[in-house]
């Protein structure tokens, strides 16, 4: 079966390359996903799949059924955004729309699992359940998922596979990652109330600049002394707010941040951990606060089973030296993790890098390019690993 899909992967390699050109042309910022969306409908629908649109706004599904009694779905996801970013790749088929771009390479997960419908939709008969392709819009402000999930996208599902492009491993190889590939991401406000007054009589007024800066020292200098040096916690102030004119003393302090930690009991203890600091060091001084601590998405914790299941087909289609298992995670974030609060599930890094480059541009970099040769790498695996999954015992 892995000769059979590798050369179905290698006669469709052609249309694959004009299909990911064609979207990275065409990007589209999150939740406007309306041409890339019906450009997936239509190639689905062609290659024989059951097409749902509008589904999670605007995103895609595909079913496939395949022949046997097998009751279980097994979910593949993609995604479909762009990112508010000028392309500067210089490439032929960049993007067309000032202004946007397939920085992380969203086009070509959208083609890998294309690829890997028109792929199964040909071996079918060998298939015993039914395969959902999930299209996911709006990855990139994390809502995507929660849109399709609401609609209904992972009713019945028993396993969800996910993929994302990693330029740091060269293309023809994939990282696979057992347990934590990424952070929980959850945004934080802190407002520090003072009292204004001359910038010359300090004593007479409550320095909210200040007090801010003390906050945000303590809270960075807390981190080290408070929080389990194993159990990664980052925060980061991203944007302050305040202050009307040199001369006078602010009465109000907006700071503005995201907060990144691995693990859920760590997590769930942050908002606390968080107000404590911040309400001691207010009181010390005099100051009002207001903390407003909100979870963005969970960590994507991968399953065993399901991750042995990708490791081991793409061990077998590619050989052992070109997988790779990630000993770190990332404290990026990704809402593939909401999907797996319904059922357990895996995403895996797609090596895209350029082999004889000194440079791969990172994700979200206007001269992010990708070797269009992992293509095939990312079908056959998703193809194969989805393909096996049927012959394991449910
Ligand atoms: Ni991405």
């Amino acid at each position: 079966m892995l000769s059979r899909i590798k050369d179905l992967a290698t006669n469709i390699a052609p249309r694959l390359i004009e299909i990911r050109r064609h979207i990275h042309s065409h990007p589209e910022l999150s939740g406007q996903e309306y041409q890339t969306a019906a450009f997936v409908a239509g190639v689905l629908s062609s290659s024989g799949l059951h097409v749902q649109e509008g589904v999670g706004k605007t995103g895609v599904i595909g079913e496939l059924q395949g022949t046997g009694e097998d009751k279980r779905i097994l979910a593949i996801r993609t995604d479909m955004d762009a990112l508010p970013i000028q392309e500067r790749s210089g490439l032929e088929f960049a993007s067309r729309t000032e202004g946007i771009m397939h920085a992380c390479g969203h086009d070509v997960h959208t083609t890998v699992g294309l690829g890997t419908a028109m792929i199964l939709a040909q071996i079918a008969e060998e298939i015993s359940g039914k395969v959902r392709f999930l299209f996911q819009p709006a990855e990139e402000i994390a809502k995507g998922a929660s849109w399709m999930v609401a609609d209904g996208a992972m009713d019945k599902v028993s396993g969800i596979l996910g993929i994302h492009v990693f330029p740091s491993i060269p293309a023809g190889s994939i990282g696979v990652r057992y347990g934590a590939l990424t952070a929980a991401a959850d945004d934080l406000e802190i407002v520090i109330m003072g009292e204004s007054g001359h910038g010359a009589r300090p004593h007479e007024a409550i320095d909210a600049i200040w007090i801010a800066s003390q906050v945000i020292t303590t809270l960075q200098q807390a981190i080290s002394r408070t929080q389990n040096p194993l159990r990664p916690v980052v925060l980061s102030i991203g944007k302050i707010n305040g202050g009307r004119a040199p001369n006078v003393i602010a009465d109000k302090v907006q700071l503005l941040g995201t907060v990144r930690s691995l693990h859920p009991e760590t997590r769930a203890n942050l908002p606390n951990w968080i107000e404590k600091i911040v309400a001691s060091v207010c009181n010390c001084y005099g100051a009002k606060y207001q903390v407003n601590y909100r979870q963005g998405v969970p960590s994507v914790q991968n399953d065993y089973f399901l991750t042995q299941l990708l490791q081991s087909s793409a061990e077998e289609a590619w050989g052992s030296d070109r997988v790779q298992v990630l000993p770190e995670p990332s404290l990026g974030a990704e809402d593939f993790s909401v999907y797996l609060e319904h059922s357990p599930g895996t995403m895996f890094r797609l090596g895209v890098g350029f082999k004889d480059r000194v440079i791969n541009y990172p994700l979200h970099h206007p001269q992010f390019e990708i070797d269009e040769s992992a293509i095939i790498t990312g079908v056959v695996t998703m193809a194969y690993t989805a393909y096996r999954y049927w012959q394991q015992v449910s």
